[in-house]
């Protein structure tokens, strides 16, 4: 499988993942118990921050005793980072900006990745390699939702997971511009909540943001009602309209952007 199929990969990896946890943790017990209450509150998929001594060992212990959890590996900074989080097991991996030789390794990586950028020459770059989906970071910083409706015209072909200073009120928002596959954030695992163990507090905040995206979908930003939609050759088939639509680059449909297939 090359780079093509796996940036396909990634982009139904985060699209089915929505709102991306960007976790970091100091022990294994504490990597179980923010994973398994992120679970339980309908966050799935996380991105586990290789920021601590114990997080290449957490990454793996996740793999083997939370088969359910999706497990990518973040703060990957090096072409050895890269290889140990593949030993280790993860689901995909995360950068948060990608220097040439990171993006070179990256591009033959035998699984979905989502490198990082923070301007259009960067990310054109990384679409002249072939990447699809790249993490925006630090978004907020680089401008935001401006920057991102700002990239939409001119780098149309490239999705977004802005990540970096995304709050529970600014999540919907985001979640809502076409070029954005899913967003990043910690605001469900702020790090004073998991010094304290309070899971409670992480499993009902990330139910909030699971509730966030359940409505994504329902509704575009122009108030046209969005359509389920099955695929038939390379024309998406809208369920709500009951009829096809135009060929799939052209539908409105947000379930369609981008069409999987
Ligand atoms: C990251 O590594 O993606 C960021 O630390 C997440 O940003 P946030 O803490 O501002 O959400």
């Amino acid at each position: 499988m090359g780079i093509e199929q796996h940036q396909v990969k990634a982009a139904e990896l985060l699209r089915a993942a929505g709102i991306l946890p960007v976790v970091t943790i100091h022990t294994l017990d504490q990597a179980r118990a923010v994973s398994a209450a992120l679970l339980e509150g309908g966050l799935p998929a996380i991105e586990l921050t290789l920021r601590t001594p114990v997080a290449m060992e957490a990454l793996a212990m996740l793999k083997r005793e939370l088969p359910d959890v999706v497990v990518g590996a973040g703060t990957v900074l090096t072409v050895e980072q890269m290889q140990q989080s593949i030993d280790a097991g993860a689901d995909f991996l995360v950068t948060p900006g990608t220097p040439p030789a990171l993006a070179d390794a990256l591009a033959a990586a035998p699984l979905p990745v989502v490198p990082g950028a923070a301007t259009p020459t960067e990310l054109l770059s990384l679409f002249a390699r072939g990447f699809r989906v790249c993490k925006l970071f630090p978004a907020t910083a680089v401008g935001g939702l401006a920057m991102i409706k700002g990239l939409a015209g001119p780098v149309a072909d490239l999705k977004l997971c802005p990540t970096g200073g995304i709050t529970e009120n600014t999540a919907a928002e985001y979640l809502e511009q076409k070029n954005v596959v899913c967003i990043g954030g910690s605001w469900m695992v702020p790090g004073n909540w998991i010094a304290n163990g309070e899971w409670d507090k992480v499993r009902a905040s990330a139910a909030d943001a699971a509730r966030a995206l359940s409505s994504r979908g329902r509704r575009s930003s122009t108030g046209r009602v969005r359509c389920s939609r099955s695929r038939s050759a390379d024309r998406c088939v809208c369920a709500h309209r009951g009829k096809t639509c135009v060929p799939w680059s052209d539908c409105a449909c947000l379930h369609c952007d981008p069409c999987p297939w």
